[in-house]
């Protein structure tokens, strides 16, 4: 996904970043460090600058000097709309961080949702929507609509459609307006809601048969929050499902595309810490990146019905 990039004020540092951009794409790596440190000496407080140089440095091997860029950026731009804390953790170590920060979710999808289902279902060949909802069905066995759904960062609604032939209400949270705009176009929906996931979670007062995250929990590296609101948000016997990509086995990682990747372990303790018991949990493909599949996982999660009090427990 492309970050949109905004003017310094100065027209000479816009063209120097924007050369510098050229030269970073044509892989002549020494040329754009050299054009985004003059970016840097004409506009010393544009973040987007020191972001640049950032990756730059970052992709010819210089870390330290990445990370020092990072930190600049994030000095200059502490709502951090451009994902510098997500860079930063992806090459220090000792750097962490837990979740995509609100700015730069919201700065991404807002840029991002007029040509969000043309770039994700044509150019990168999106699938997961189906994958989950044919998992979902396969997991609840009831014919028809019925029931009521919450979509997680639903975005432009792609989950919503592939859901909407199952369910009887249907509705949509995301953090990004333009996104929820789009949505409202689709008339997927019977209500929509601009807000944070756990934020939304928290609010309610309903509790839903069915929960999906297509998608979305790509921005939070800890699951422990977003999975136990769900579970909070579950009635009995309700469904979760939702999708991640698969990490190397760690509990989670910053990936160089700044989106989180999770490891099946630990994907699985943290449904179970939740309360929420594993009826499907396969590696797939999600789409692709860069001509590359993105592998990951597909998860369909239960609430367990508990047993009536008064009564025997069969288990
Ligand atoms: C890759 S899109 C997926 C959209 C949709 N679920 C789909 O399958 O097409 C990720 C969406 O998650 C939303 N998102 C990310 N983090 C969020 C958060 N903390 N709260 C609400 N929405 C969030 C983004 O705004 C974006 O619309």
């Amino acid at each position: 996904m492309r970050k949109q990039i905004r003017s310094s004020g100065d027209l000479i540092a816009d063209r120097r970043l924007n050369y510098g951009q050229t030269f970073l794409k044509e892989g002549d790596l020494v040329a754009a460090i050299e054009l985004f440190e003059q970016t840097i000496d004409r506009a010393p407080a544009w973040p987007e600058a020191h972001f640049a140089l950032g990756g730059a440095r970052r992709d010819i091997g210089d870390r330290a000097g990445a990370a020092a860029a990072f930190r600049n950026c994030l000095r200059l731009d502490p709502d951090d709309k451009l994902g510098a804390s997500l860079a930063l953790a992806q090459i220090d170590a000792m750097a962490t961080v837990d979740v995509a920060p609100t700015a730069y979710v919201k700065a991404l999808f807002d840029a991002y949702a007029e040509d969000f289902d043309k770039a994700l279902v044509e150019r990168l060949s999106y699938s997961t929507p189906q994958k989950l909802a044919q998992a979902i069905r396969a997991a609840r066995k009831v014919a028809g609509r019925s029931g009521r759904a919450l979509d997680l960062g639903c975005g432009t609604g792609l989950a919503g459609e592939a859901i909407l032939a199952d369910v009887a209400w249907l509705e949509g949270v995301d953090l990004s307006g333009g996104m929820i705009e789009a949505a409202k176009v689709k008339g997927v929906y019977d209500q929509l809601e601009t807000a944070d996931i756990l934020t939304a979670l928290h609010r309610r007062e309903t509790n839903y048969d069915l929960i999906l995250a297509a998608d979305v929990l790509i921005y939070f590296g800890d699951l422990s929050k977003p999975v136990a609101g769900v579970a909070a948000r579950l009635v009995d016997g309700g469904l979760f499902a939702f999708s991640v990509e698969k990490g190397d086995g760690a509990d989670w990682t910053v990936q160089s595309s700044l989106r989180f990747a999770h490891g099946a372990d630990y994907v699985a303790r943290t449904l179970k810490t939740a309360g929420l018991e594993i009826v499907t949990l396969e590696d797939a493909v999600l789409r692709t990146d860069r001509g590359a599949d993105v592998m990951g996982l597909l998860v369909v999660a239960r609430k367990p019905v508990r047993a009536r009090s008064g009564l025997p427990s069969t288990a």
